[in-house]
């Protein structure tokens, strides 16, 4: 990447963002409960708090200032914001109707076949609408399958109180029946197990975090539930259709019991799926997991659309090559600047992980320059390359990087 072109800051006012931010205070209870959404501290300067629209690698804040993203709303904009084939597939199904339940759609069938020819051993699925819908209706078929209670889980699988990311408000009982283990460590993994013998009906996983995993983990962790007599589950939300078309399944080569699909599905469209063992899955008569919702046909078009275009396209193979240029950017730019950072993750999900020791203070307000250069990148959380982002965003990101990585030494003197 040779482009050198980073944006100037943006200058403008912020009339608009504090408006809609004064209004807000009112009656809104999370912008209320929230500062700046992505750092946490008060709004009007860095990232952006209402966008007034979104298409491609782009967005645009209320007050007209553009913005590469490589959020992409967390991952699911995988073909780009605002896709024009599959916001026409939506708003064409939607034209006919949004709502049928209880009754089903075709679409839902034929969706179902799609997921069964692209995700493997997807013997039988169900269509939901969020990842903690899905998670929360794997957790509760392994559950009636197992006729085990408790869970153990890595990363954050939902917000549900199963998947306890957040302690208040969760009864100390329901909080008892989870184990939440940091991602990676077997043996952490081993004790929780062996504190549960017999009663744990399945391990929740993310396939990996920000980092490049060992080869064999994945199947480690796959073969320590079964020994433990729980099922796998790998929830998916975030590498389903973007490892491969095929999912972690597919690029790590292991099996799940039941696998939960979202986010980039439908390219940002309100659809979660959980596939997998059709024993397993037809444990559904046993229960009621329902919504007015789950069989709104336009999500439906818009995934169909999706995975069509995933795996006709060489649109996979651009986000792998994009991710590579990005990925090897930030090596050299870690090199030059001599940042305290290391570029990790696989190409569709690259990160700037800086070193453990460095402040949070001084991290996030390097990526505040950043987002003031034009170019919004998480500072605690992977980022997302989708198949709109361009060479052109890749070098505005990197000079973005370079020139807050010129001040960052100021930063961190500030915050010792
Ligand atoms: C790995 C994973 N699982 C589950 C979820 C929950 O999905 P949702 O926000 O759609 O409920 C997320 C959301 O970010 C996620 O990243």
């Amino acid at each position: 990447v040779t482009g050198s072109s980073v944006r100037p800051p943006l200058a403008g006012d912020y009339r608009q963002a504090d408006r809609w931010t004064e209004r807000a205070a009112r009656v809104d209870a999370r912008a209320r409960t929230r500062g700046d959404i992505v750092l946490g501290s008060a709004a009007g300067t860095g990232y952006p708090r209402y966008l007034a629209r979104a298409a491609g690698s782009q967005v645009w804040d209320v007050d007209g200032r553009q913005y590469v993203d490589f959020l992409i709303g967390y991952g699911p904009a995988i073909l780009g914001h605002a896709h024009p084939e599959v916001a026409a597939a939506a708003a064409g199904s939607a034209a006919g109707g949004v709502c049928i339940a209880p009754f089903w759609s075709p679409l839902q069938v034929e969706l179902l076949e799609l997921l069964a020819e692209v995700i493997p051993h997807a013997e039988r699925g169900m269509l939901l609408k969020t990842g903690s819908d899905a998670t929360s209706a794997a957790v509760r078929l392994a559950r009636i399958h197992t006729g085990r209670d408790e869970v153990i889980h890595c990363g954050y699988n939902g917000w549900h109180d199963w998947s306890q990311p957040f302690s208040t408000g969760v009864p100390g009982q329901v909080r008892e029946l989870t184990a939440s283990v940091r991602y990676g460590s077997l043996a952490e993994l081993e004790r929780q197990f062996a504190r549960r013998p017999g009663r744990v009906a399945c391990l929740v996983t993310v396939p990996f975090e920000d980092e490049v995993i060992p080869a064999g983990q994945l199947a480690a962790l796959a073969e320590l539930a079964h020994a433990n007599g729980a099922l796998f589950v790998l929830d998916e939300m975030r590498s389903a259709f973007r490892m491969t078309l095929g999912g972690a399944q597919s690029f790590f080569g292991v099996r799940a019991d039941l696998v939960v699909l979202g986010k980039a599905m439908a390219n940002g469209h309100p659809i979660s799926a959980v596939v997998g063992r059709g024993d397993v899955l037809d444990c559904l008569g046993r229960t009621k997991i329902s919504s007015s919702y789950f069989a709104n046909p336009s999500e439906m078009a818009a995934a169909l659309t999706t995975i069509g275009i995933l795996r006709d396209t060489d649109a996979l193979t651009t986000i792998w090559r994009t991710g590579e240029l990005f990925i090897a950017g930030l090596r050299e730019l870690v090199a030059r600047a001599g940042l305290p950072a290391a570029a990790v993750g696989y190409p569709p999900m690259p990160f700037l992980a800086f070193d453990a020791g460095v402040p949070a203070g001084a991290v996030h307000a390097f990526y505040r320059r950043v987002a003031e250069a034009g170019v919004l990148l998480h500072p605690d959380h992977q980022w997302f390359v989708s198949a709109a982002h361009t060479e052109d965003d890749v070098a505005r990101a990197l000079a973005a990087l370079a020139t807050a990585a010129e001040s960052f030494p100021a930063d961190l003197a500030g915050c010792s």
